[in-house]
C-alpha cells in the first residue's frame, strides 16, 4: 500500500463521525436528524458502487448523488491524468491560456456545431452566470434593454443568488430573497401535469407556444435570453415532447432572444447523446456544462457560446471596458481540463453514450412494469435519467407527501441501491424519485436499482 492509501484509510471511524458530526456543514440537510442518527460519510467507490463508513456497499444509482460521476468511480486514468498535469502545472489564471484549456477546448467545440469559443469556470451555477452576464453585457454594448432572461417552471440553474431567480423551484428560492430583476417565467412542460389543463397530441403545445405570450407581456424589447434545461432534471425528470423546441427555436428567432441550454445535467452522455438538446431539432446559441464533464473527479464547468456571441465582444483595444471583464479563478486549475479530457477519451472509447442509450431504454422499459402499482403517477425519462412519480391515487394525481416519500426513500437505501428525488423544490410536488446510474451501468445492475425501488414503493406507500 502507499503512503497515500496509508493516509487515506488510516482512522478511526467513529472519530470520523464525531468530527463530521460536530463540524460539518452538510448541503441540504436539516442537521437536527444528526441528534439521532449518524451522518452518512463514503469512504470508497469502485465502478458503479461506493462503500460507507461501516462498509456497507451500495450501488449508487445516483452517480455521486447529483448526476455527476459519469464514467464511475475508481478510474485510474482519470488520477494519473490530474497528477501528471498537476506536477507540470497545476494553475494559471485565464487571462493566459494552457494546454489542457486549449485542447479541451478545441475538442469540446468540435463536438458543437456553430459554437467555437468556451468560457471555463468551476460550477454549474458559474457558467450559467456567465451565459447571463454575457446577455446584460450585449444589451449593454448595442444600447438596448434586452437583459432580461427567461427561465422555465420547474428548471433549475444553480445555487446563487442570480442563478436561484432564474430557477423555477420555488421552495429552493424561500427565504433567500430580494432577487434581482430581470427574470421572469414560462410554464413547465410536464404532460402528465399540463399547466394548460390539455391532453398531447391535441394541445397544439401550448406549453412551447407560451413562451411567446410572455415575451409580449414582459415587453420585447426588453427579453434578451432563455435559459432551459434540455431535459428537466431536479425538477421532475421531464423530456419536452418532440415539437416543442422547434417552436421554442423559431420563437427565439423571432424576437431575437438568445438560446441558452443548460446541458449541465444532461451534457456528456447522460440521456443517451452526448448533450441532451441533441434529441430535438434545436439549436443553440450558449451551451452551459458542468457534472459529467470531468465526472467530478476535478471541478470544471464551461459556457460555450456561437461565435456571433463572442465576436459582440470584439473591439479595438482602447478605453473602453467593452470586453468580458469576468474571471473566475479556480477556471484556470489544469487539472480540471485535464480531466475532462480523459473523461471525454473513456467516453468515447468505451462507447458510453451508446451505452446510455441502450441500457437506459431497458431501465425505462423494467421501470414501466412498476407502472401498475395504485401509487406510480407516471413513469418517464430519456436514456440514464429516469423519474417515477408517485401519486396517493392515480385519478385525482395527488402527489405523495414527505413522510411517505421519505420512507420510500430509506427502504430503497436499505435495500442497497442509492437513488434521488426531488429535494424540497417545487411546492407540493417533491414527488418523484429520479434513478440516474453511472454510464457503464449494466443491465444486471439495472435488474438491482429496479427490484430495490420495487421493494421501496410495495413497503413504503
Ligand atoms: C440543470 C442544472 N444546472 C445548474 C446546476 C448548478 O450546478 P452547480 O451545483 O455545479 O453549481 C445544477 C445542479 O444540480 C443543475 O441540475
Amino acid at each position: 500500500m502507499s503512503d497515500t492509501h496509508a493516509l487515506l484509510s488510516d482512522y478511526d471511524a467513529e472519530d470520523i463521525i464525531e468530527k463530521d458530526r460536530r463540524h460539518v456543514w452538510h448541503h441540504l440537510l436539516q442537521h437536527k436528524i444528526h441528534e439521532e442518527q449518524d451522518p452518512k460519510i463514503f469512504v470508497e467507490g469502485q465502478g458503479v458502487r461506493v462503500t460507507d463508513i461501516h462498509g456497507v456497499e451500495y450501488l449508487d444509482a445516483s452517480s455521486g448523488g447529483v448526476w455527476c460521476v459519469n464514467v464511475g468511480y475508481g478510474r485510474e486514468s482519470m488520477a494519473k491524468v490530474i497528477h501528471d498535469q498537476l506536477l507540470k502545472l497545476p494553475y494559471y489564471a485565464g487571462v493566459a491560456g494552457t494546454v489542457p484549456a486549449a485542447q479541451f477546448a478545441d475538442k469540446l467545440t468540435n463536438l458543437l456545431p456553430g459554437l467555437d469559443r468556451v468560457f471555463f469556470a468551476n460550477s454549474g451555477s458559474e457558467a450559467n452566470e456567465k451565459a447571463f452576464k454575457i446577455i446584460r453585457q450585449i444589451a449593454h454594448l448595442n444600447g438596448n434593454q434586452k437583459s432580461q432572461v427567461l427561465y422555465r417552471d420547474r428548471d433549475y440553474h444553480g445555487t446563487t443568488i442570480a442563478c436561484l431567480a432564474a430557477s423555477g423551484h420555488e421552495e429552493r428560492r424561500q427565504a433567500y430573497g430580494p432577487f434581482p430583476d430581470g427574470f421572469a417565467a414560462i410554464p413547465h412542460a410536464l404532460c402528465y401535469r399540463c399547466p394548460f389543463g390539455l391532453s398531447y397530441p391535441d394541445c397544439d403545445i401550448e406549453c412551447a407556444h407560451a413562451l411567446e405570450d410572455v415575451i409580449q407581456e414582459e415587453g420585447p424589447d426588453t427579453i434578451g435570453g432563455l435559459i432551459l434545461e434540455p431535459i428537466t432534471a431536479g425538477g421532475g425528470v421531464i423530456p419536452p415532447v418532440q415539437e416543442y423546441y422547434p417552436i421554442i427555436q423559431e420563437i427565439c428567432e423571432k424576437y431575437g432572444v438568445v438560446l441558452i441550454m443548460d446541458e449541465v445535467v444532461c451534457g456528456f452522455g447522460r440521456t443517451g447523446t452526448m448533450f441532451g438538446f441533441e434529441h430535438y431539432e434545436v439549436a443553440p446559441d450558449i451551451v452551459t456544462m458542468a457534472k459529467g464533464m470531468a465526472s467530478s473527479y476535478a471541478p470544471i464547468s464551461a459556457a460555450a457560446v456561437r461565435s456571433e456571441i463572442f465576436e459582440e465582444f470584439l473591439h479595438d483595444p482602447g478605453e473602453k471596458y467593452d470586453y468580458f471583464r469576468d474571471i473566475s479563478t479556480y477556471g484556470g486549475c489544469t487539472g480540471g481540463f485535464a480531466a475532462a479530457l480523459e473523461n471525454m477519451r473513456i467516453v468515447e472509447e468505451e462507447d458510453l453514450v451508446e451505452n446510455a442509450r441502450a441500457v437506459g431504454a431497458y431501465l425505462l422499459d423494467r421501470l414501466q412494469e412498476l407502472a401498475d402499482h395504485p401509487n406510480v403517477g407516471d413513469v418517464r425519462g430519456k436514456g440514464l435519467f429516469a423519474g417515477i412519480e408517485l401519486v396517493a391515487d392515480k385519478s385525482s394525481k395527488v402527489p405523495l407527501g414527505e413522510d411517505v416519500m421519505g420512507a420510500v426513500m430509506r427502504i430503497v437505501t436499505e435495500e442497497g441501491v442509492l437513488i434521488g428525488r426531488t429535494n424540497r423544490s417545487i411546492p407540493g410536488h417533491n414527488n418523484t424519485l429520479n434513478i440516474a446510474p453511472p454510464l457503464i451501468v449494466s443491465k444486471a445492475d439495472i435488474d438491482e436499482i429496479v427490484a430495490a425501488v420495487r421493494v421501496g414503493i410495495e413497503k413504503g406507500c
